[in-house]
């Protein structure tokens, strides 16, 4: 999909089959002519920084993996993509599996891997399927293997079913279940760049990330960084929900999350009542903030994140209560329970905004939700009741009135007036 705001440099090859191979071109070249150590220089250099939701400075990550003295070492393609509304990935590895798995060839001869994972999401079969023939071809072309390009390097690569919910796609829980374990994050440190899948080094990298080491290997460094800013180098691809034309659209980083909204998505639904920038693990954004640009930085400063970029907009006709109930319904249903303050605060958060929502809120309700704001700060593993805290915290603020609404005036809200459509019973949420 395309507007004046695009820029499809990874998407430039949708649906041109004469491209189909070229990626390994590219990784001809790159063997023959550069040394792991330029490659790990040039991603450095080019200022890449994780498109799985952290926006962690990928050559980083990849100099410690390569620094790492070890016979065996690993590199792990993550395709997840467990949260609601997102689909970019699921667009890269279907459409342009080449470039996905040209780009991971060229991590591991960086890092020093000999074997690779793309873990794809378990629904997603026509994504295994295509990943699954690039591999293939790979192979055929001599691109996987025993000694890869003649000089030395064997690497090997397969698809690996993913494991089911959202938290399947940490990173730890991941490697737990490539292992054979259930999908459930393991405590940090140590990393996975040093103490990854069977405690060797291992490289994960979201499947965006890896499919821009292609583009920098191809088209080079400087153009890559001319393409965003120093914060966000590179092209972003949005998963845009709640607008006239939802879908995945490929821009520049450093372009406004108003000309996302209104150019690609042809505007939201109606009037703007707030915006979620990135996903599930951000936080609300008020229609007073749709000039802040696509940028880890920026959205920091504005109290929320980029994430994967899955934006979701809400509009005049959804009561906001509600939709924070939605949300905290998806973390309630989603921890994987390791975690004291994660198993009750996610629970804690559904409750609580569902007797809101029910206009039955107790009079110390505003007690009650300081509590588990306090329980969530606690450390956890992967912090998902922290991603829950950010989004209950951020919509208590920006729909201040709706909820005063529900709880001090015990009557819905001037939008779902009674009647907000399926909701559970309370102690349904309890359970
Ligand atoms: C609960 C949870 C779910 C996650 N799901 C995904 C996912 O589906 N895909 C992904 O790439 N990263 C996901 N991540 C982030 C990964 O842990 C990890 O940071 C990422 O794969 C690293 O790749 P990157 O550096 O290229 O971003 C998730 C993190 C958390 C805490
Ligand atoms: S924070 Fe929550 S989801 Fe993460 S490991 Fe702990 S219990 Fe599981």
């Amino acid at each position: 999909m395309g507007c004046e705001v695009c820029k499809p440099v990874l998407l430039a090859d949708l649906g041109n089959p004469d491209a189909r191979l070229r990626p390994f071109e590219t990784v001809s070249k790159v063997l023959k002519d550069m040394s792991p150590q330029d490659v790990v220089g040039a991603i450095v250099e080019s200022g890449l920084r994780g498109r799985g939701g952290a926006g962690f400075p990928t050559g980083v990550k990849w100099q410690i993996v390569a620094a790492e003295d070890s016979e065996e070492k690993y590199i792990v393609a993550n395709g997840a993509e467990g949260e609601p509304g997102c689909f970019k990935d699921r667009l890269l590895m279907r459409e342009l599996p080449h470039q996905l798995v040209a780009g991971m060839i060229i991590a591991a001869y960086a890092v020093g891997a000999s074997k690779g994972y793309v873990y794809i999401h378990h629904e997603a079969q026509d994504c295994m399927d295509a990943v699954q023939g690039a591999i293939d071809d790979a192979r055929r072309l001599g691109c996987l293997g025993g000694n890869v390009g003649g000089i030395g390097f064997s690497f090997d690569l397969q698809v690996h079913v993913a494991g089911i919910g959202y938290v399947a796609g940490e990173e730890t829980a991941v490697l737990q279940f490539i292992e054979g374990k259930p999908p459930k994050p393991r405590a940090k440190p140590p990393y996975p760049t040093t103490h990854g899948l069977w405690g060797k080094p291992t490289l994960v990298n979201n499947i965006e990330t890896l499919s821009n080491v292609l583009v920098i290997m191809r088209d080079g460094v400087e153009f890559f960084k001319s393409l965003g800013t120093p914060d966000t180098t590179g092209t972003i691809l949005v998963s845009l929900n709640g607008v006239k034309k939802p879908g995945v659209y490929e821009v520049p980083a450093g372009v406004t999350l108003r000309d996302v909204i209104y150019k690609c998505g042809g505007g939201p639904l109606g009037k703007i009542r707030g915006v979620i920038p990135g996903g599930y693990a951000s936080a609300f954004l008020s229609p007073d903030d749709l000039d802040v640009t696509l940028e880890f930085g920026a959205m920091k400063t504005k109290g929320s994140h980029l994430g994967a970029a899955n934006i979701h907009v809400f509009d005049e006709s959804q009561c906001m209560v509600e939709a924070t109930r939605k949300f905290m319904r998806f973390f309630a249903a989603e921890t994987c329970g390791q975690c004291f303050p994660c198993r009750k605060g996610t629970r804690d958060f559904l409750q609580m905004t569902l007797e809101v929502e029910r206009c039955q809120a107790p009079a110390d309700w505003e007690s009650g939700i300081k509590a588990v704001f306090d329980l969530t700060g606690r450390k956890t593993i992967c912090g998902l009741d922290k991603a829950a805290g950010g989004v209950m915290r951020s919509a208590m603020k920006l729909f201040a009135d709706e909820f005063h609404e529900h709880i001090k005036h015990s009557n819905c809200c001037h939008v779902c007036n009674g009647n907000s459509g399926e909701m559970p019973d309370v102690k349904e949420a309890r359970g």
